[in-house]
C-alpha cells in the first residue's frame, strides 16, 4: 500500500479528485495518509477534515526564516512515513533538501502543457492568462516528478485540451481542471502505487 502525503495550498480541488479516485477504486494500492497546508485557511483542508484524513497546517509566517520553516516541514513531513509526496496546488517553493530526500518520490499536477507557460511565476491563474495571451489553441495539464529547477522535472503523464473562442483564464483553467487535471493526476498516482513508473536518465518509462 503506497502511502502519500498531498501538500496544498488553496481550494484542494485536485486533493479531492485523488480523494474520490481511492473511494471509486480509480487509485489502487494507496492511502492518502496526511494533508499538510501552508495556509491555515485552505479549503482543502476542510476536505481533509470531512474525509477523516489527518491534516495539519505549517506555515511560513510563524517562523523567523524561511530556512526555519523547511526544517520544521520536512521533519513534520519525514514523520509520516510517506511512499509519496503529492504537491497538489502547493505554492510553496520545495526546498532542495527535501527534493534529496525525496528524489522520484514528490509528484507536481501544473496547468499546462510543459515545457509552455511553466517556470517562475506561472501558477494558478497566471498560467492561463499567459496561454489566452498568447493565443494558443491548445493547452492542457502535466504531471511531473519534482526536481530541482521550476517544472524542469522527470513528465509523468499530459493531457491536452482545447482553448475555445471568448475564454477567460477563470472559464479556460475550470476546462484544464475537468478535463486533463481531474483525470491525469490520479492516474498517474494509480500508475505509481502499482509499480508501472521508473524513471531512467531523466525520463519516465511506464510499463
Ligand atoms: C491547480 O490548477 C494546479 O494545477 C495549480 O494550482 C491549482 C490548484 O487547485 N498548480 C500550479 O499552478 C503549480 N505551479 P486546487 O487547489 O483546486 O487543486
Amino acid at each position: 500500500m503506497l502511502k502519500i502525503a498531498v501538500l496544498v495550498s488553496g481550494g484542494g480541488t485536485n486533493l479531492q479528485a485523488i480523494l474520490d479516485a481511492i473511494d471509486n477504486g480509480t487509485i489502487t494500492n494507496a492511502k492518502v495518509e496526511v494533508v499538510i497546508s501552508n495556509n491555515k485557511n485552505a479549503y482543502a483542508l476542510e476536505r481533509a477534515k470531512k474525509h477523516g484524513i489527518e491534516n495539519l497546517c505549517i506555515s511560513p509566517r510563524d517562523f523567523a526564516s524561511r530556512e526555519e520553516f523547511n526544517d520544521v516541514f520536512l521533519e513534520k513531513l519525514n514523520s509520516y512515513n510517506v511512499d509519496l509526496v503529492v504537491l497538489a496546488g502547493f505554492l510553496v517553493v520545495i526546498p532542495e533538501k527535501m527534493i534529496q530526500a525525496y528524489r522520484n518520490r514528490i509528484i507536481n499536477i501544473h496547468p499546462s502543457l510543459i515545457p509552455s507557460f511553466c517556470g517562475t511565476g506561472y501558477y494558478g491563474l497566471k498560467v492561463h492568462e499567459g496561454v489566452l495571451a498568447r493565443g494558443v489553441k491548445v493547452t492542457g495539464a502535466t504531471v511531473h516528478f519534482v526536481d530541482e529547477g521550476t517544472d524542469t522535472g522527470p513528465i509523468i503523464l499530459q493531457k491536452a485540451v482545447e482553448v475555445e473562442q471568448g475564454d477567460t483564464p477563470e472559464v479556460l483553467q475550470r476546462r484544464v481542471m475537468e478535463q486533463a487535471e481531474w483525470v491525469i493526476m490520479p492516474k498517474a498516482i494509480d500508475l505509481i502505487a502499482n509499480g508501472h513508473v521508473t524513471v531512467e536518465d531523466g525520463h519516465v518509462i511506464l510499463k
